[in-house]
């Protein structure tokens, strides 16, 4: 029987521990899930590509069926490049649907022959989102249990770098 493997794409600026959380139910059904970054040029991401991937290595260390790696350009091509069957994509909310949805169906279209599967996370990450605990973290806020350790000291020191600029 071929291996399953399963594609988990998303930015990750940065992971917190409901991505941490999917992945590890992600790591238990599929035979191999690799963490995919998309290469975005556009965006103005808090951590570059280089630092997402170190993070995500570091948390990562030690999982035999855990992969990190960088994409561009469409999901289906990087997953067909990857011999992949499966998008992974998590769903907290209701709100989070209309939009996974519509990639899930584009997706679709574009190479039938690959999966998305939404997966739950735990309860107490149902409301973390990236773009939350980088503004909690801004305006000096906690985000202690809500990401991993190496992520909040990480954010930690990229906030007083700002400030020590801005002084
Ligand atoms: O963490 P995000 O920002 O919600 O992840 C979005 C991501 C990376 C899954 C999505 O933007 C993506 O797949 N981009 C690659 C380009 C692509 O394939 N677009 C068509 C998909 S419908």
């Amino acid at each position: 029987m071929k291996d399953v493997v399963a594609i988990y794409p998303g930015s990750f600026d940065p992971l917190t521990n409901g991505h941490v959380d999917i992945i590890q139910r992600g790591s238990r059904l599929f035979d191999r899930i690799v963490i995919a970054l998309l290469v975005n040029l556009e965006k103005a991401p808090l951590f570059t590509v280089p630092e997402r991937v170190d993070l995500a290595r570091e948390v990562f260390r030690g999982w035999a069926n855990v992969e990190v790696d960088t994409f561009d350009g469409l999901l289906v091509d990087y997953a067909r490049r990857k011999d992949a069957s499966v998008i992974v994509r998590g769903l907290r909310a209701v709100s989070d649907f209309e939009y996974e949805l519509q990639m899930a169906l584009m997706n679709r279209r574009l190479n039938p022959d690959v999966e998305t599967v939404f997966m739950m996370p735990a309860e107490p990450y149902t409301y973390v989102s990236s773009r939350l605990v980088k503004e909690v973290v801004a305006l000096g806020g906690s985000v202690r249990g809500l990401v991993p350790d190496s992520v909040e000291a990480r954010l930690r020191e990229k906030k007083l770098a700002r400030e020590t600029l801005r002084a």
